[in-house]
């Protein structure tokens, strides 16, 4: 399966597991070696159609669990019979999207590392050693270029005949992973798929070239990254800096998921290549830039140690004014001919060093240490810091994780603390400086009540983490779950904000779900109704107020989803509703399950990916009672659509990409969503050359222009209803 971190892969859309997958075969261990060859076969030929359903027509068969089953299978007939293993083997099957790993590649040239020089002096020596080695006279210049140290993650790229064939990871530096398939969503990204300046049979290129690169993220776009991750809900992952999120990226077994990430590169070096016509690095950057590569616009030409020096002082105090995250300068010496005599030293050449920023640390103090609640009632300290800058960036709070990271590290209020920014976004509590401890600091205990309600804090046996027990009492967890409840992946009311959110609980306006779709009503009795309000205006409120009513139809996963049960992700509630279809069914199953002796428990825990951890999660929220008022009281206002089941594989939208636009007459957007998607299509917000239909309803603007420039096939309301309409839905709609 691609990264099981990450959500934001398609679902696969299936009801529960049936046996016809793995077939009435013997175990393993009563095979014999004819049965495992053609056992071995089978497996290998159902893999494939598997594998082509799932990522080529987006129209799988089988569920993730059954998918699992035949490749422990495979893998376990073939750990009996390791000669038996087949050239098409599932478990052999490098760089093809549900392979388990990558395949490997052998660099012509060994990807090296960098000597570190943390001081003007060290850079001065290195200058020294090179014209020792070369035996130069006193008087010969020696330039170097000064590149930037790009945090990012270091690829090299091979290109016969001008046209790219593979690309690998670093890996130890001899071997890297094969991840070609990622690299070629980076094209126009700062990587071209065809050197620019050779002919079709690569005249004018180099016959080979590996290009050696960093792929990275600005900061910009990784903030962005990562906030749309976490509207995915809890599973999707947060990454810490950018450059985590692009190898996390670049690792991807699917590479539509790579293609989604924002990623770049920067070319600034060579592997393998022939033939070779330049005879600096400075040329050679000229050449990257001519074949297509971006390279790095800081990147200058030296000629003595102080201009070295004066590039490195510049950009290390204006790091934060650059984009992205640099590390250090790299100096290598420009001309090729001494690069070549320099050659190298273990692991490193002789012709380069990394010259060091320093790191980004300050010394400040801890004002107070505030804890903060969860959606699930987890509590987080934090240091209020007296604010400092670090690395361009005014800091104010740190993070200090949880109770025993401050034990460990003995933090206290009023104590000087050495914090730094490594890359991460928030910054680090690095440790304490002891001799400047104020005498009276006492040591931090963690509260036993909750900060925000009073109700008991308790920490489980086996959990780092402190909670409140006041769920929806505690104001903490309620605005956390109504922000989760308004979130994309569950209700999706855009226009509701977190801000906007905090103001309404804290006015007293919604306080529960509930209030959410009464709002328009109580709205309306109000002394100073929303379009008065700060921030708000007639048409803002009254476009919340539409949206709102639009969301009034939800489908069973999502309203799983945003009931914000804990350990329930959009997949577990995707799973949920498959496996009990409706609101009331489910509800009545987890009530009686609340018998774990009785066989609504036992159906229960052994749903896929369940366990009796989750199982117990699920339990205990449908028995508080102040959930169930809460659900009765959202019974009457939205209405849970049952689980609309796999789509129709012969549906004429099955596999469509479908964008739906301006005001539809006979159904809410929500609903004409549903039913696109029950259809098997994929409903998406933006238009673009992948779009396969755009439905326009009236008024439709901007998305019906581009998709006209698009040449897209566009259908009017009735023109789609037209093609669904031949078709029956899985609920009888
Ligand atoms: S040259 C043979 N230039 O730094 C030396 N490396 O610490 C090849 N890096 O693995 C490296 N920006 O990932 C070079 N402008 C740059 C670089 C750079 C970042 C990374 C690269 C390398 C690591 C070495």
């Amino acid at each position: 399966m691609p990264d099981q971190n990450d959500t934001n892969e398609k679902p696969r859309a299936i009801p529960p597991v049936s046996l016809s997958a793995t077939g009435e075969t013997p175990p393993v261990d009563h095979l014999d070696r004819d049965q495992a060859a053609r056992e071995l076969e089978r497996l290998a030929r159902m893999m494939v159609r598997h594998d082509r359903l799932y990522h080529q027509q987006d129209a799988p068969a089988i569920s993730d669990a059954e998918y699992d089953s035949l490749r422990a299978r495979n893998t376990a007939i073939e750990a009996r019979f390791p000669d038996l293993m087949r050239p098409d083997s599932p478990s052999r099957r490098v760089g093809a999207p549900v392979a388990e790993g990558f395949g490997t590649v052998r660099h012509a040239v060994p990807m090296l590392s960098l000597d570190n020089a943390f001081s003007a002096g060290a850079v001065a020596e290195f200058l020294t050693r090179v014209r020792r080695f070369l035996g130069l006279e006193a008087e010969e210049p020696v330039a170097v270029v000064a590149e930037p140290k790009i945090d990012g993650l270091s690829v090299s790229l091979r290109y016969e005949n001008g046209v790219f064939v593979q690309g690998a990871t670093r890996g130890d530096g001899e071997t890297g992973e094969d991840i070609t398939a990622n690299l070629r969503t980076l094209y126009g990204k700062g990587m071209p798929s065809r050197l620019a300046g050779g002919d079709l049979f690569g005249q004018g290129v180099p016959k080979v070239l590996e290009v050696r690169g960093e792929v990275y993220m600005t900061r910009a776009e990784f903030l962005e990254f990562n906030r749309r991750q976490e509207e995915l809900g809890p599973k999707a992952r947060i990454f810490a800096n950018p450059r985590n999120a692009a190898a996390g990226s670049l690792r991807q077994l699917d590479p539509r998921i790579t293609g989604m990430r924002p990623l770049r590169l920067f070319a600034y070096g060579v592997g393998e290549v022939h033939p070779f016509d330049w005879s600096s690095h400075w040329e050679f950057l000229d050449r990257l830039r001519g074949f297509g590569f971006a390279v790095n616009p800081l990147a200058r030409r030296c000629e003595t140690l102080a201009e070295m020096l004066a590039v490195h002082d510049e950009l290390a105090t204006r790091r934060a004014e650059v984009p992205y995250d640099i590390d250090g300068i790299v100096y290598k010496i420009d001309r090729m001919e001494w690069q070549r005599r320099l050659g190298f030293i273990s692991r490193a050449p002789r012709w380069a060093i990394a010259h060091k920023f320093p790191a980004e640390q300050a010394r400040t103090v801890v004002e107070a240490i505030e804890t903060s609640v969860g959606r699930t009632g987890a509590l987080t300290p934090t240091a209020r810091l007296q604010p400092v800058t670090v690395g361009g960036v005014v800091v104010s709070r740190a993070t200090l994780h949880n109770e025993d990271e401050i034990a460990r590290k003995d933090v206290r209020v009023g104590d000087t603390v050495v914090i730094e920014r490594a890359g991460d976004v928030i910054p680090q509590v690095v440790a304490v400086v002891l001799e400047k401890r104020p005498v009276d600091a006492a040591p931090w205990r963690s509260p036993a009540t909750c900060p925000v309600c009073n109700s008991p804090a308790v920490r489980e046996e086996g959990d780092v983490v402190r909670r409140c027990t006041g769920a929806l009492v505690c104001p903490a967890q309620a605005v956390e779950c109504l922000k989760h409840f308004v979130s994309r992946a569950a209700f999706d009311i855009d226009g509701l904000g977190e801000k906007h959110i905090e103001d309404f609980y804290a006015g007293g306006l919604i306080t529960s779900p509930v209030d959410l779709f009464r709002l328009e009503e109580r709205d309306q009795g109000r002394l100073t109704p929303l379009a008065a309000r700060a921030g708000w205006g007639v048409r803002s409120a009254r476009k919340l107020f539409d949206t709102i009513r639009t969301r009034r139809a939800i489908s069973l996963e999502r309203f799983l989803y945003a009931l914000g049960i804990r350990h329930v992700g959009a997949t577990m509630a995707r799973t949920l509703a498959a496996h009990y279809e409706t609101l009331p069914s489910l509800r009545a199953a987890m009530v009686a399950a609340a018998d774990r002796t009785g066989e609504s428990w036992q159906d229960l825990v052994t749903i896929s990916m369940m366990g009796t951890v989750k199982a117990g999660a699920v339990v205990a929220f449908f028995s508080d009672p102040r959930t169930l008022t809460v659900l009765d009281a959202l019974a009457g206002l939205v209405v849970v659509e049952p689980f609309a089941g796999r789509a129709p594989n012969d549906s004429p939208l099955a596999g469509r990409t479908v964008v739906f636009t301006g005001t539809l007459t006979t159904m809410t957007r929500q609903e004409a969503k549903a039913r696109a998607q029950a259809m098997g299509a994929k409903v998406v917000e933006s238009v673009s050359h992948k779009t396969d239909y755009v439905v326009a309803g009236a008024d439709a603007g901007s998305k019906v222009l581009k998709a006209t420039a698009l040449g897209l096939v566009i259908l009017s309301e009735q023109e789609w209803l037209a093609l669904g309409a031949k078709r029956s839905y899985p609920h009888g709609q």
